[in-house]
């Protein structure tokens, strides 16, 4: 079974990616955040980075896009499989943000059933035409929910899902509604891997993956998971998914050390001072589950007005805390 480091915006960036490969390994692929499809076919600044070979090296990216077009889908997948060489294109059927779902994308498919439908039965018609012009195409995965609303559709989304078979489905069983937060539903995700299964196409469990005993209970339910995918648990522990292969946990300075190259890669890369602390703090409250026993360190930390306070409290705060096990 393989591990995926799950794609999240602002805080999976292609620093972090490389990062974590040297310092961590464990995760056989990392998915970039959703590019946004536009009429125009094309990608901005932090795109274009996102994709680029240089800046992911040293392991697998799968790029991932969101849209409600299949026409500028079969042009994004074209591109990236042309341009870019990726060999798997991910497409977001499950971000639950407001100004995506807004305009039908992300986890707005799943509220509309039909649009949902015409949209993987439009995107298989464009990419036969891609395919009939001599275009290689790439696999295409889905990442999805188990409904908008209620549990209960992930009934038809999973009819929806079999109609217009991609080679493989992650599904991080929660609705829209719940966004992050409740249960996982572990019998929608049950029903969805069985019949995904049975109609051969790949499933990977996605939610709340914190230890590794966490994922030996997914794959004792669900031996036939093609790969758990996990966003953040590993943002807390950068080690899980080395653990969950065998390896060891990380050390206080292996983790110090893994946050001051992301530290320094920021201040290289951003410069302004005010904008990597941002960043760095975002990440300190990913990293938090991880830790316990030193809320003054994280206060302290929190509060680091220039970036060397903050690197000096960063250090003490991994040092004096304590790691879950
Ligand atoms: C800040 C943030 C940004 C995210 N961005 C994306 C994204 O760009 N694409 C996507 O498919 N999922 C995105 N997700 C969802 C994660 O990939 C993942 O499905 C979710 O965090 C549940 O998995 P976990 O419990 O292992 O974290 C994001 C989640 C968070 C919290």
């Amino acid at each position: 079974m393989e591990i995926y480091f799950a794609p999240m915006e602002g805080m999976t960036s292609p620093l972090l990616r490389r990062n974590h490969a040297q310092c961590f390994g464990g995760c056989d692929k990392y998915y970039s955040p959703f590019i946004s499809t536009n009429e125009a076919i094309s990608m901005n600044n932090k795109e274009l980075e996102d994709v680029d070979h240089e800046q992911n090296k040293g392991l697998t990216l799968i790029p991932q896009i969101i849209s409600n077009s299949a026409y500028q889908s079969a042009m994004y997948i074209k591109l990236l499989s042309e341009k870019y060489g990726y060999d798997e294109v991910n497409i977001n059927l499950g971000c639950p943000s407001g100004t995506v779902v807004s305009k039908g994308k992300g986890s707005g498919m799943l509220r509309d059933p039909e649009a949902m439908d015409a949209y993987l039965g439009g995107l298989q018609e464009e990419l036969a035409k891609l395919s009939d012009e001599g275009v290689s195409i790439p696999k295409v995965s889905i990442k999805t929910r188990i409904g908008f609303y209620e549990p209960e559709e992930h009934i038809r989304i999973t009819q929806i899902l079999k109609s217009h078979p991609a080679y493989q489905v992650t599904v991080h069983p929660r609705t829209r509604k719940q966004m992050y937060g409740g249960e996982v539903n572990l019998d929608a995700f049950a029903h969805m891997y069985d019949e995904l299964r049975s109609a051969g196409i790949g499933v990977v469990y996605n939610g709340d993956i914190k230890r590794p005993g966490d994922s030996e209970e997914i794959l004792e339910r669900f031996p036939d998971l093609d790969a758990v995918m996990i966003g953040r648990g590993l943002l807390a522990d950068p080690s899980l998914a080395r653990r969950i292969k065998g390896g060891e946990k990380a050390s206080a300075s292996e983790y110090a050390e893994y946050m001051e190259k992301i530290l320094d890669g920021y201040i290289q890369k951003i410069g302004v001072e005010n904008f990597i602390l941002a960043k760095m703090k975002d990440l300190c409250n990913f990293m938090k589950p991880f830790f316990y026993g030193n809320d003054k360190g994280f206060k302290d930390m929190c509060k680091a007005d220039t970036v060397e306070t903050f690197r000096i409290c960063m250090k003490q705060y991994i040092k004096n805390s304590n790691m879950i096990e």
